[in-house]
């Protein structure tokens, strides 16, 4: 009996690590990664040299700025003349890309961190 209640016990607690690392949302970096950003841009010293490279980020944008910017550089670029010369200097302009909201949050308190 006492063994049933035991492994019960464990049982429970095994789901509920499981419920937590599942729910826990996805650190600043891995978003980076996985929307495709590392591809023109680097990071850590490694990456795309397809994009001006990410520094000083703080400086330059606002938390509200930076999102406003993802969610369609192309349009926010048009009224940038910082980042309208960029756009010339590097091939391809940043694009459009499809990040959802939560994710673009995490993005955005990544690269004001990561990049100050
Ligand atoms: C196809 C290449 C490409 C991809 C993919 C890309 N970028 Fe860019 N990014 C650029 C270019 C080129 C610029 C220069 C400005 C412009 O084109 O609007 C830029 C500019 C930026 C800037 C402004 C830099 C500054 O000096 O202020 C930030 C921040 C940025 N990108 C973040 C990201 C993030 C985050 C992702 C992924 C969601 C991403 N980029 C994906 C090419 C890319």
């Amino acid at each position: 009996m006492k063994h049933l209640i035991v492994i019960a016990l464990c049982s429970i607690l095994c789901a509920l690590i499981l419920l937590m690392a599942c729910s826990a949302p996805p650190d600043g970096k891995t978003v980076f990664i996985e929307s495709g950003c590392a591809r023109c841009h680097e990071i850590n010293g490694a990456g795309g040299s397809q994009a001006p490279r990410l520094q000083d980020l703080q400086s330059k944008w606002t938390p509200e700025s930076l999102e406003k910017f993802l969610i369609d550089p192309p349009a926010y670029a048009n009224d940038n003349a910082r980042l309208l010369a960029y756009t010339k200097k590097y091939p391809v302009p940043m694009p459009k890309l499809e990040i959802a909201p939560a994710r673009r949050k995490i993005l955005v308190q990544y690269l004001l961190k990561r990049y100050p």
